[in-house]
């Protein structure tokens, strides 16, 4: 396993600063709207699975193999979530099965970046929230491919994106940011075969709302 994990994430400003691709400075630049990412290493995965994530289709039967290999319990997303420097949305954390109501989508999510197939639902910035008003924790796990994007806007700082590649079949990469701020995290432009996990936490039925920006 590489030591620093300077590779395969990147952080661009819409204007103004500099590009930042060393991890450790990433996530102090965005502490304060409490996003974080983590290297995965994928090298741990067990010999069965690993051939499962290189390749550019997989069964359901292997989605679930995948799925339930790297799905993360409430007690480590409420650590990544204080590591982040938020307090989750519900407090405790809320339902670890929840629904996307405007799209009739259930979570967690394993999405495997299909050719041809339109992802522009996620392009546009909106927020996660259900009608009695706490917003979603939400967590993404990029387990091969790369071109993932993650856009925010930092307060003083303006758009920034973030780029999340996976480093050869050995190092993934986990996120998470506060489903209830506008954001948006792009498939358009992923790799085909690219493999999130997208794990959404929080009430249990919330819908997304476009937002202007
Ligand atoms: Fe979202």
């Amino acid at each position: 396993m590489q030591e620093l994990p300077n590779e395969g994430i990147r952080l661009d400003f819409a204007q103004g600063r500099t590009t930042i691709t060393d991890l450790a400075e990433i996530n102090s630049t965005l502490h304060p709207i409490g996003f974080r990412a983590w290297p995965i290493d994928l090298t741990a995965a067990s010999e069965a699975l690993r051939p499962l994530l290189a390749r550019p289709t997989l069964t359901d039967a292997d989605v679930a193999m995948v799925r339930d290999h790297f799905l993360l319990s409430q007690e480590q997303l409420l650590t990544l979530i204080a590591e982040a420097g938020r307090t989750p949305q519900v407090p405790g954390g809320g339902e670890m099965t929840t629904l996307d109501a405007t799209n009739g989508v259930t979570y967690p999510q394993l999405y495997l970046v299909e050719a041809g197939v339109d992802y522009s639902r996620f392009d546009r910035f909106h927020v996660n929230s259900s009608a009695e008003g706490p917003g979603t924790d939400e967590f993404m796990q990029i387990l091969s491919g790369g071109g993932i994007r993650v856009l925010q806007h930092l307060p003083g700082e303006g758009e920034f994106t973030v780029t999340f590649d996976c480093v050869g079949d050995e190092r993934g990469w986990m996120v998470t940011y506060d489903g209830g701020r506008p954001h948006i995290g792009s498939f358009t432009g992923a790799e085909t075969g690219t493999k999130i996990l997208v794990q959404v936490m929080g009430p249990p039925s919330w819908e997304m709302h476009y937002v202007d920006g």
